[in-house]
């Protein structure tokens, strides 16, 4: 039995692919790891499949296939693939290097909104020195919409920070006293109204697509601060620089967007007051990778319940 490991943006990188060998071998010696296409010989072998953007139609040529691991957060890059194999469990990434990589960005984030660096910033290419009283972070609510483990682990920290925290997801996930968690689509304009800093880390599937549109933006307090280190298609790009512009939202901090890499010329790049990063918030670190994929391997040879659960590909609905 063997793992395939099937990368395809990054597969002239094969010093990353060197390293998923040596952790894997590290954490499960006796499972063969295998790199497509060039190692599979015997697709009948193959009992897992790590993979990132693999081409479509590729991975129902695997027989015995017991679950499908992305190398990734997200498994929106399995959509495109209309022809998974049927009812083969999809798991997300979820691993402490990636949860912190995402946790120490929505902190910079929300501590640079909070304090107004990008109006610091314009003031400063302007040589102009001028002090406003800053709020201090009891005096700021700010609401983490997506409460999965990374959203769960962001909330944690900023009421570490003082700020005065609540949540929002689809389904009811209470994990902290200190967070008010809404659920359901029905507290959406609750939840953005008293958030004077949204946080978006909601993944992208059919129920959150264009979620935050010009209507919902709306509700948010006027001079609101936004935050999307989730997926780009989550959020209505035009709406946004719309809410800009009228001042309903006073500044956004955007790490994923609706095409990727952002396309030159995109208002984005020279707005003064959107700071920009290039998809970078979460990156999947293989040695605490690796221990978590090996750790859904030895469950699923020992017919424990595989956790990380993202989708089923019979469902149709990553
Ligand atoms: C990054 O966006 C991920 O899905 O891990």
């Amino acid at each position: 039995m063997s793992v395939v490991y099937l990368v395809n943006q990054y597969s002239t990188e094969a010093e990353l692919t060197e390293e998923w060998r040596a952790a894997m071998a590290r954490h499960l010696p006796e499972m063969a790891f295998q790199v497509w296409p060039d190692e599979v010989s015997d697709l009948e072998q193959v009992r897992y499949a790590l993979v990132w953007k693999p081409d479509a139609g590729v991975l129902c040529r695997f027989p015995n296939l017991r679950f499908i691991q992305s190398l990734g957060a997200g498994v929106d890059h399995l959509r495109s693939d209309g022809a998974l194999p049927q009812g083969v469990p999809i798991l997300r990434m979820t691993e402490d290097g990636l949860t912190r990589s995402v946790t120490e960005c929505a902190l910079l984030a929300v501590l640079a909104l909070h304090r107004d660096l990008p109006l610091y910033l314009e003031r400063q290419a302007r040589q102009e020195w001028l002090q406003d009283t800053p709020k201090i972070a009891p005096m700021r609510k700010v609401c983490v919409f997506g409460l999965g483990p990374i959203g769960r682990s962001v909330a944690t920290r900023l009421a570490d920070l003082g700020f005065v925290v609540s949540g929002w997801s689809r389904t009811d996930k209470q994990f902290d006293s200190r967070v008010r968690v809404r659920h359901g689509e029905e507290t959406l304009k609750a939840a953005l109204q008293e958030s004077e800093i949204a946080l978006l880390l909601l993944p992208d599937t059919a129920a959150t697509r264009n979620l935050f549109n010009a209507e919902r933006l709306a509700w948010l307090p006027r001079g609101a601060y936004l935050v999307n280190l989730g997926r780009g298609a989550i959020l209505d790009e035009s709406a946004l620089l719309a809410a800009l512009e009228s001042g309903q939202i006073a500044s956004a901090w955007l790490d994923v967007y609706h095409k990727e890499p952002l396309p030159q010329g995109h208002a984005f790049w020279s707005h003064p007051r959107v700071v920009m990063m290039p998809h970078i918030a979460g990156i999947t670190y293989v040695e605490t990778a690796a221990q978590a994929v090996a750790e859904q391997i030895k469950r699923a040879e020992r017919g424990e319940p595989l956790t990380n659960y993202a989708a089923d590909s019979a469902s149709r609905t990553p």
